[in-house]
């Protein structure tokens, strides 16, 4: 790591920027709670918290996540969140990491945390950050995206990602975000290729940062790989019944419901927003959320917060400065006051 300033700027998240009172545009979970039905779930569950978590739960979890992706429970590894899929990667002992930017740092800073040489992979803002697969250093062991991208919005074609793929080198693809998009067309969670990962959480469809809850799809001679210095029961009960009750079929239409509601709100959000002069929005844009490029970034965002609106911080994401700020997608009401408050704090220059 080469300072412990550039440390703390990849440990910055939304949660930081968000606070007391303001209203959040900063953190991109979709609930401030799980469902009621998924809370009656979890406290059933606590009854079991009185013995240790089962190889069958475990099993039930697994089986439940790899129908739902079309793979086989031995290509599931659950996770105390997709961040804990990052802080394993270390073990699959890579030499030369390429990660690709604008994204989510955390994946970098566990690897650097771990002596891995990085290299940094910086996407195009001319042409909206879009992949291309031949800025990525061919000596690459391990490369790292995410799909749909944290903050950029962008979510990659599955094809472009796939060139990725070579003999000795894993492919690690963050789809921490992909059920919020409808039908999830890019996602490679199916592809059971031999060098690819991917990690999927549940925290962000289903209002649960504070559970710590996902898993790794891949060839389960890398997951055992990855998974080689996990303490025993890595994984709680909570977790594991949340797995299982977030792939069953009602949660997945669900799920599907709410991606399809979240392609209309952004849409109309990203249109009032780039009506502002000024104001620029990183398009097309698929996540949860808005990049958005402002004139005098630290300026609007201290305005927005004057009016009680808190935003994300753009500047601590390689590649990235002031004036990017990423913005979450609420419901229309709420994001009318977004748009009040960002053309208010522009327009007064
Ligand atoms: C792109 C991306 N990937 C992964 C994570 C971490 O997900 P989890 O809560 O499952 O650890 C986040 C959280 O902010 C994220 O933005």
């Amino acid at each position: 790591m080469s300072s412990g300033h550039d440390r703390e700027l990849l440990r910055h998240h939304g949660d930081v920027d968000a606070g007391p009172g303001l209203l959040d545009f900063a953190v991109n979970v979709r609930l401030d709670r799980p469902p009621t039905w998924l809370r009656d779930r979890l406290a059933a569950a606590l009854d079991r918290l009185g013995r240790y978590p089962s190889a069958a739960d475990d099993l039930a979890a697994r089986t439940a996540a790899a129908a739902r992706h079309g793979r086989d429970a031995d290509e599931v590894l659950l996770l105390a969140g997709a961040a804990e899929g990052f802080a394993l990667l270390p073990s699959l002992r890579p030499r030369l990491a390429a990660l690709v930017h604008p994204s989510f740092t955390e994946p970098e800073l566990a690897l650097r945390t771990a002596g891995v040489e990085v290299a940094r992979v910086q996407l195009n803002p001319r042409d909206g950050y879009r992949l291309d697969a031949a800025a990525v250093p061919e000596q690459a062991d391990l490369v790292v995206l995410g799909n749909p991208t944290n903050p950029t919005s962008v979510l990659h074609p599955a094809a472009e990602i796939r060139k990725l793929l070579r003999p000795g080198r894993v492919v690690v693809v963050d789809e921490a975000f992909a059920d919020t998009v409808p039908g999830e067309p890019e996602s490679l969670a199916g592809f059971g290729e031999p060098g690819l990962l991917v990690l999927r959480s549940l925290t962000k469809m289903w209002g649960l940062p504070g559970l710590r809850a996902g898993y790794a799809l891949g060839d389960p001679g890398l997951l055992a790989e990855l998974a080689r210095n996990r303490p025993h029961w890595p994984v709680n009960t909570l977790v594991l019944e949340a797995v299982a009750a977030c792939c069953e079929p009602a949660a997945l239409a669900e799920s599907e419901q709410a991606a399809a509601q979240l392609q209309e709100h952004r849409a109309a959000l990203a249109g009032a927003l780039a009506g502002i002069p000024g104001v620029r929005v990183n398009s097309p844009a698929r996540a949860p959320f808005l990049l958005l490029e402002v004139p005098d970034g630290e300026r609007v965002r201290a305005g927005l917060r004057e009016r009680g609106v808190a935003v994300r911080r753009g500047d601590t994401f390689p590649g990235l400065g002031a004036d990017h700020l990423r913005v979450a997608v609420r419901d229309p009401e709420t994001n009318a006051l977004l748009v009040k408050a960002v053309r208010d704090v522009v327009e007064r220059g």
